[in-house]
């Protein structure tokens, strides 16, 4: 799994005053918000006696460890010890992770702190615009995030396993194309002159049946995606069509599970709420019942496999997924390689604090 990278840990709205634990990469870490409003994220295992610091609470600007109390600020120093004469022992500390939130998600970065740049998290600005309405989800997926990605960008699935999202042989018309830049695949999928998906008959506006439509999903590595899907009268400009842009951000929990973060927008009845209750649980039922249990049975059947050594047959619309695959692998390798060159640190337990008894 990629470290260096920006990563969805949760939405901004779903932190409140309770803090929350989360596994992220294989590690544990601790979500809160200080008295000031401001997120953090530490470890969760607090190195006194390795409780779950996420399952504590927040008392002023730090997070008190549940099992004896130690508090920890948001760069993870022990701010507060409750025992003896209060002095900070030494290695009561815990690591702090670069937070970031924007675009209604909180953004970590799990890799070395010093290489974090909030400038390299994608802009999804378009979510904070007034004309665009928007909910969020969260999904947990039992395969790793490069099923789901797999997934995401070849969308001809659509055609075959949701049938609300698609339409009759919608596959056999669709034109495809991807493109590559230096950390970004685009697939782009049209279906012209095509019939009006059940989704997009929801906010279709228009008095003809059929629309253009437009499916591009954009993958920025590691594992983010953003759907612009929508539809316009036939040879109408793509602006005056229904479009409900969506964001799915897949954060490993271990390699073989995911957490998957989605939001979906739109441009179309922003005030109405019975409306946005619709398209969401049309989506959520469509990921939750088809995607899911599909890409978890994948899993189950490639049973810990590499993929490549499956030799997987690919069909026309694959290109988009295996140009990420490729690129994700030597991200990978070249992170793993650096972190080869660089030396490992010493670690000591320091018991200088602790007075010494003799026993009689
Ligand atoms: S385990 Fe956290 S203070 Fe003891
Ligand atoms: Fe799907």
């Amino acid at each position: 799994m990629l470290k260096n990278a920006w990563y969805v840990a949760g939405w901004s709205e779903w932190l409140g005053d309770t803090p929350q634990r989360i596994t992220l990469l294989g590690e544990a870490v601790a979500l809160f918000r200080s008295a000031d409003g401001a997120a953090a994220a530490i470890s969760d295992i607090c190195p006194h006696r390795f409780a779950s610091l996420g399952r504590g609470r927040i008392v002023e600007d730090t997070l008190q460890c549940p099992y004896h109390g130690l508090r920890f600020d948001r760069n993870g120093r022990c701010a507060h010890n409750p025992h003896g004469d209060g002095a900070i022992p030494p290695g009561a500390q815990v690591r702090a992770y670069p937070l970031v939130e924007r675009h209604h998600a909180l953004w970590i970065w799990m890799g070395a702190p010093d290489a974090a740049d909030p400038s390299a998290i994608p802009d999804y600005s378009l979510y904070d615009r007034s004309d665009i309405a928007s909910s969020r989800d969260y999904l947990h997926v039992g395969a790793s995030y490069e099923l789901i990605i797999d997934n995401l960008l070849d969308l001809s699935h659509a055609a075959f396993l949701h049938p609300f999202l698609s339409t009759d042989g919608m596959a056999a018309r669709s034109r495809c194309k991807f493109e590559q830049e230096d950390r970004v695949v685009h697939s782009y999928m049209w279906n012209d002159d095509e019939p009006i998906t059940p989704l997009f008959s929801m906010v279709w506006d228009r008095p003809e049946p059929r629309g253009d439509m437009r499916s591009h999903i954009h993958w920025t590595a590691p594992s983010t995606l953003f759907l612009d899907v929508g539809v316009t009268g036939v040879g109408a400009p793509v602006e005056a069509g229904p479009w409900l842009p969506s964001l799915h951000c897949l954060t490993p929990e271990t390699e073989h599970s995911a957490h998957y973060f989605w939001m979906v927008g739109r441009n179309r009845g922003q005030e109405d709420s019975t409306l946005g209750a619709a398209i969401h649980a049309g989506i959520k039922l469509a990921f939750e019942t088809e995607d899911e249990p599909m890409i978890r049975q994948v899993a189950a059947n490639m049973a810990g496999r590499d993929f490549w050594s499956m030799r997987p047959a690919i069909l026309a619309g694959d290109g988009a997924a295996v140009r990420a695959r490729r690129m994700l692998a030597r991200l990978i390798r070249d992170e793993q390689q650096a972190a080869l060159s660089q030396p490992s640190p010493a670690s000591t337990v320091d018991l200088s604090n602790i007075e010494e008894h003799s026993i009689p």
